[in-house]
C-alpha cells in the first residue's frame, strides 16, 4: 500500500470536522492519516480529540505574538519541521497573511459552511436565510490570499427549509460538513484533485 498522506489539521474551535476527520482516518483504506493537529487557541475544545486519539497536538497562542506576520512566521515554521502533504483548516479562525498562504498554495485547504462563491467571510448562514435562497450548502476549496475565493475542491447542496433560523441551517450544513471533508480529502491524498496551476481569481 502506498503510503498515506499526512495531514496537519488546524483548529480555533469545537473541532467537529476534525472528529470527523478523525474517525474517517480510522478506516485502514483511507488514504490520508491525520500527522499533526494545531490550535492557535489553548482552550480549544476540539484538542480534547485530538488527545483522545492520541495525535500530536501543539498549540501556538496568536496572543503571544505581536503581529500576524509573526504569528504566521512561527506557524510556518513549525509546519515545515513536520512537513505535512496537506495543511487542513477546520474551523480555523485566523487570517492567515499572503505569505504564509502563498508558501502554503497547494497544500492548504479550507472548509467553508455555504456554496462558494455565495456567502464568502462571517455569518454565511445568516447570509444565505437573509438572502431567502433555496438551497445552501458547504465547500472544501483550496486557500488562496482572497478570503473564501479559492478553487473549488467539492461541494455539498443543503436546502433551506422554512422557518430556517441560522443556527437550524447551520446544524443541517455541518452535518454534511462531516463527510464532505473527509470525501475531498481523500481525492487530494489520492492525487485526483490538486491545486490548479495558473489560477487566477475569477
Ligand atoms: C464549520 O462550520 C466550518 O465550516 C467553519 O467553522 C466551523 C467549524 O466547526 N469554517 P468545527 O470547529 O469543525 O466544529
Amino acid at each position: 500500500m502506498t503510503a498515506r498522506k499526512k495531514v496537519a489539521v488546524l483548529i480555533s474551535g469545537t473541532g467537529s470536522n476534525l472528529k470527523a476527520l478523525i474517525d474517517a482516518s480510522a478506516d485502514s483504506d483511507c488514504p490520508y492519516a491525520i500527522d499533526h493537529v494545531i490550535s492557535n487557541r489553548p482552550d480549544a475544545p476540539g484538542l480534547t480529540y485530538a488527545e483522545g486519539a492520541g495525535l500530536a497536538r501543539t498549540v501556538i497562542d496568536h496572543k503571544d505574538f505581536a503581529s500576524r506576520e509573526q504569528f504566521d512566521g512561527i506557524l510556518d515554521g513549525f509546519l515545515k519541521t513536520i512537513g505535512p502533504d496537506i495543511v487542513a483548516l477546520a474551523g480555523f479562525m485566523r487570517i492567515l497573511s499572503v505569505r504564509f498562504i502563498e508558501s502554503w498554495q497547494g497544500k492548504l485547504t479550507n472548509i467553508h459552511p455555504s456554496l462558494l462563491p455565495a456567502f464568502k467571510g462571517l455569518k454565511p448562514q445568516q447570509q444565505a436565510i437573509d438572502a431567502g435562497v433555496a438551497e445552501s450548502g458547504c465547500t472544501v476549496h483550496w486557500v488562496t490570499p482572497g478570503v473564501d475565493e479559492g478553487p473549488i475542491i467539492a461541494q455539498q447542496r443543503v436546502p433551506v427549509l422554512p422557518g430556517d433560523s441560522a443556527e437550524t441551517l447551520g446544524a443541517r450544513i455541518l452535518v454534511e460538513e462531516h463527510k464532505l471533508y473527509h470525501r475531498a480529502l481523500t481525492m487530494v491524498a489520492r492525487g485526483e484533485a490538486f491545486f490548479p496551476v495558473g489560477w487566477t481569481p475569477g
